[in-house]
């Protein structure tokens, strides 16, 4: 029960649509542009840097705050309370129910969830993660090659530094997801025409 409930709490913190929220302060339909996502990368590519910035740290508090809440309420579950609340935040996120169930792919959302696993259970695991993503998106200029690099750390980590298997499971889900929001994604880089990271507006 504990699961649907945490599950239940994080999806309502995750239908906060940062990036929705933002096009519309911008008075811009985030949807119609750039890539269609609502996510920091069309934020920023669409609405600039301050946008995109606000996005993105809106984005990794709904994680953050979620996991805080789920542990709070469950302190004898452990970080499992967490995970399944953050995997609640990152369906909101991606599935928001009054936007037709179009919103973002979750990586914010999933580097809130990492922030929190890194400082109550592996630190390990957030630093990999990080490093692999980062020096992805450096070495490559595409933020969803290390987004998904990144996704695909996680649930490695989790296995190999021993987190509770029910968690790691999860966090396998939680990838599989990202992978298949990064469909499109996937296709521009096979094509070579994916949009390289820019810190300004390009649309
Ligand atoms: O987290 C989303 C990012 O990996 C890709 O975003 O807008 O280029 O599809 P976008």
């Amino acid at each position: 029960m504990f699961r649907l409930i945490c599950i239940a709490i994080g999806y309502c913190i995750g239908c906060i649509q940062t990036a929705f929220i933002m096009g519309k302060l911008c008075k811009t339909d985030l949807s119609k542009k750039g890539s269609g996502n609502l996510g920091t990368t069309n934020a920023l590519r669409v609405l600039g840097f301050k946008a995109g910035a606000v996005t993105f740290i809106g984005d990794i508090l709904k994680g953050v705050v979620s996991f805080i809440i789920a542990r709070w309420l469950f302190p004898d579950m452990g970080i499992l309370a967490g995970i399944y609340a953050c995997a609640g935040t990152i369906l909101g996120h991606d599935f928001p129910f009054y936007l037709h169930f179009k919103g973002g792919k979750g990586i914010a959302a999933t580097i809130g969830l990492v922030l929190c696993i890194g400082f109550t259970e592996s630190m390990p695991l957030m630093l990999i993660s990080f490093i692999i993503g980062i020096v992805a998106v450096a070495l490559s200029g595409y933020i969803s090659l290390g987004s998904m690099l990144f996704s695909i750390a996680i649930p490695v980590c989790a296995f190999f530094f021993q987190l509770p298997l029910e968690g790691a499971l999860v966090l396998t889900a939680l990838t599989i997801l990202a992978l298949w929001k990064h469909r499109a994604n996937i296709g521009r880089l096979r094509a070579g025409n994916e949009n390289k990271f820019t810190l300004t507006k390009k649309v």
